[in-house]
């Protein structure tokens, strides 16, 4: 057969594929979300196999190694006592709230790891909603959420956080996080906007994890965005930049890529996109019953996320990755 172009000519070998290889991943693009409880010891999340609530102690040594193995940021989630936990999430403001410490002593153990806190109000409500009710209880109050959100990242700020990543989806926190953390003399304290955040079912582990399964009829999607919905998540992603967001996300990552591709073409703010708890639970779970390759479906997985325009990629597999990258 007579043939000009002969694509297989560059696919014969795994040193042609590599030369013409499109999209490399590499440690410094990979965020590490760790959550952490106040208990000596640890407990494994069941629907996320390797993933643990982590005592402080076990938290920043967990912090450190990932540092060494290349990983830059890690985002961190408090666990907290049920008995601590009330309709309008007081503990989130204590002094004594956990999160503050695991940021204090993390970044006194790992200055040069890069530190994001995430503000929402969900691990301290007792229904779990990422913020306060209206006194009907029927909904979800916004500008009060905000007013609790702004002091929380002033906290999360003086304790250590470089990142403050609002995971809440109430209108107009970014500015007022902006505002905020400046009036305090923050200036320099980084917003990573959770800007497309869908209502997403594949949160599920993650509220396993910490424990804000919701007890109310009210949904997350009275404030979260519809998974059906491209231009809304563009114009989240516009009103976030103008208020001042860093860096915006898309979430979760692997079911909405046409997202996270239309949102680099409308943005030139750093982006990242989250690979969610259910994400990293159903490549598990289909490995543990044989029916998928558990390293090349995840390499996969992060892979595409990142072809399709994401710059970092906040995700439960990062350390065992990093790892693999310095082999490599
Ligand atoms: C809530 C929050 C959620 C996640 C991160 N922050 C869940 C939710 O909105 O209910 C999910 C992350 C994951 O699934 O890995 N502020």
């Amino acid at each position: 057969m007579e043939l000009k172009t002969r694509m297989r000519r560059l696919r014969r070998t795994e040193g042609l594929r590599r030369m013409v290889r499109e999209t490399r991943l590499d440690a410094a693009d990979l965020v590490y979300p760790l959550f952490v409880h106040d208990f000596e010891k640890n407990e494994p999340v069941a629907s996320m196999p390797g993933v643990m609530r982590r005592s402080v102690k076990d938290l920043v040594r967990e912090c450190r190694e990932a540092f060494d193995s290349g990983i830059p940021a890690v985002a961190l989630f408090p666990v907290i006592d049920p008995a601590k936990k009330d309709p309008r999430g007081t503990h989130a403001l204590s002094s004594d709230n956990l999160l503050f410490r695991a940021l204090r002593e993390a970044k006194a153990a790992v200055p040069e790891l890069v530190l994001i806190a995430d503000a929402a109000l969900d691990p301290y409500t007792d229904h779990g909603h990422d913020g306060v009710l209206t006194e009907d209880g029927h909904e979800v109050d916004n500008d009060a959420t905000v007013e609790i959100l702004r002091d929380l990242s002033v906290r999360e700020a003086e304790a250590g956080a470089d990142i403050v990543a609002p995971s809440d989806m109430m209108d107009g926190r970014v500015g007022a996080i902006r505002a905020a953390l400046d009036a305090a003399g923050r200036t320099d304290t980084c917003i990573m906007a959770y800007a497309a955040k869908f209502a997403s079912a594949y949160y599920g582990p993650f509220r396993e994890a910490v424990g804000s399964a919701q007890g109310t009829p009210i949904s997350k999607a009275t404030y979260q965005l519809d998974p059906a919905n491209l231009r809304e998540a563009l114009r989240e992603v516009e009103l976030d930049e103008r208020e001042g967001a860093d860096m915006v996300m898309v979430k979760p990552a692997g079911p909405y890529l046409d997202v996270i591709r239309s949102v680099r073409e409308h943005t030139k703010l750093p982006l990242a996109a989250y690979q969610v708890s259910g994400e990293y639970a159903q490549i598990h779970a289909a490995a543990r019953a044989g029916w998928l390759d558990y390293e090349k479906c995840r390499d996969e997985s992060l892979l595409a996320i990142k072809r399709a325009g994401a710059d970092l990629i906040i995700t439960y597999f990062a350390r065992e990755v990093a790892e693999r990258l310095r082999c490599i």
